[in-house]
């Protein structure tokens, strides 16, 4: 087992590519005309700031994205979208009004394309963002899961969109995504399937950076927030703290705040379940490494023993540290969260879980900065949910 946290101190000098404004305001467009899309509220935890000694922390709630209970559709809406155009060969131009959702399904539907499957693999608020979002095209989707997935999990699945094709898989997700890829790869099949994945790997990494992309919702509002914040007295966070699966938002994250613009004025905090800490182990490393994850973590959204590859080329030069938290953390710092009024899921409070962390090791505090004129943000990417607590 690597110790908990690992800094990456060439991270704070590195800088992503620029992002492109015109795009991102795109992306920002295509989610507003989604049902119930509204922006999630980023709110100021100010006696967790004062217990910690930092200036201020803000969480960043993703309890309800566009009716569902995680940051998930934002990157899965836009990923099936772009995937669909993309089939049809229907090019986005940068100026132009994209084509909505019904005129997609129409020609879905004057195609003869209905029995068009959206394949995909989850830990569980993946594969309900994908349903949901081929659902709105008139698409069913299939979703390979661990069989280590609560069945409720797979049932909230089941009933999303149009009714979603379950398929449990033995193992943990590394599993169950090696088989979404080998099912909807297979030879002979390209006009019935459409593989729309979060993880990537050489080879596949378009969708995944569509994925990505998608998430860039989330943070255009949170610069939007950070903006009207009377108290936090400056332009953005000093900090910010992610949580990591396959590793996808963290690197939205990351190439966000990394952005040449922002003049590097942020770190980047990467947070993982212990049982499955493998930006940590690839980092202590200094190359893509695999870990064996336990059967079960209540941060199941988290659980992935290998990042996406493209994640992992940005998680690599751009996140500042990565921490890694138990099961009793997460589930403590969901109840820290819930005597603050906030509702999350141990994924989401994984980050408070990761600043207390951080903030109890002196010598880490003191490399990544985090003192009294700290402003913290911590995405909280799911809300309040049902989990076995740890004893
Ligand atoms: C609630 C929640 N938080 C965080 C993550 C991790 O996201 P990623 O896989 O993009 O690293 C997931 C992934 O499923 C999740 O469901």
């Amino acid at each position: 087992m690597p110790s908990a946290i690992h800094l990456n101190p060439s991270a704070s000098s590195w800088h992503s590519s620029p992002q492109n404004p015109s795009a991102t305001s795109q992306i920002q467009a295509f989610h507003s005309l989604l049902p119930s899309y509204a922006p999630t509220p980023l709110r100021p935890l100010p006696s967790i700031a004062k217990d910690l000694g930092l200036k201020a922390v803000y969480l960043k709630s993703e309890a309800s994205r566009l009716g569902l209970p995680s940051f998930k559709i934002l990157g899965a809406s836009w990923a099936v979208y772009r995937a669909i155009l993309d089939f049809l060969a229907i090019d986005l131009l940068p100026d132009q009004p994209l084509p909505s959702l019904d005129y997609i399904k129409t020609l879905i539907q004057d195609k003869e394309l209905g029995e068009l499957r959206v394949i995909t693999a989850t830990a569980g608020n993946w594969g309900r963002a994908v349903a949901k979002m081929a659902g709105y095209l008139g698409l069913k989707a299939v979703v390979f899961v661990s069989d280590h997935m609560h069945p409720t999990t797979q049932q909230l699945i089941r009933d999303e969109g149009l009714g979603a094709e379950v398929r449990v898989v033995q193992g943990g997700y590394d599993h169950a995504a090696q088989r979404a890829k080998e099912y909807g790869e297979e030879r002979g099949k390209e006009r019935e399937r459409l593989l729309v994945m979060d993880m990537g790997w050489v080879g596949y990494e378009t969708v995944p950076g569509w994925v990505v992309d998608g998430y860039s919702t989330m943070l255009t509002e949170f610069d939007a927030q950070m903006l009207g914040q009377p108290d936090g007295g400056r332009k953005s966070a000093t900090h910010a703290f992610v949580p990591c699966g396959c590793g996808s938002i963290a690197s939205a994250v990351a190439q966000f705040f990394k952005d040449v613009k922002r003049e590097n004025e942020t770190k980047v905090v990467v947070v993982e379940p212990d049982s499955a800490a493998c930006l940590l182990a690839s980092l202590e490393k200094g190359e893509e490494t695999t870990v064996e994850t336990g059967d079960k973590s209540i941060m199941c959204g988290m659980n992935c023993g290998t990042l996406s590859s493209s994640a992992w080329e940005v998680l690599r030069k751009g996140a500042d540290a990565a921490v890694a938290v138990t099961d009793t953390e997460a589930h403590q710092a969901v109840m820290d969260l819930e005597s603050e009024g906030v509702e999350a899921g141990p994924c989401g409070a994984s980050t408070l879980a990761a600043l207390r962390r951080v903030c109890s090791d002196t010598s880490a505090r003191e490399k990544l900065g985090l003192g009294e004129d700290a402003v913290v943000v911590l995405f909280c990417t799911e809300g309040k949910r049902e989990y076995e607590a740890p004893v």
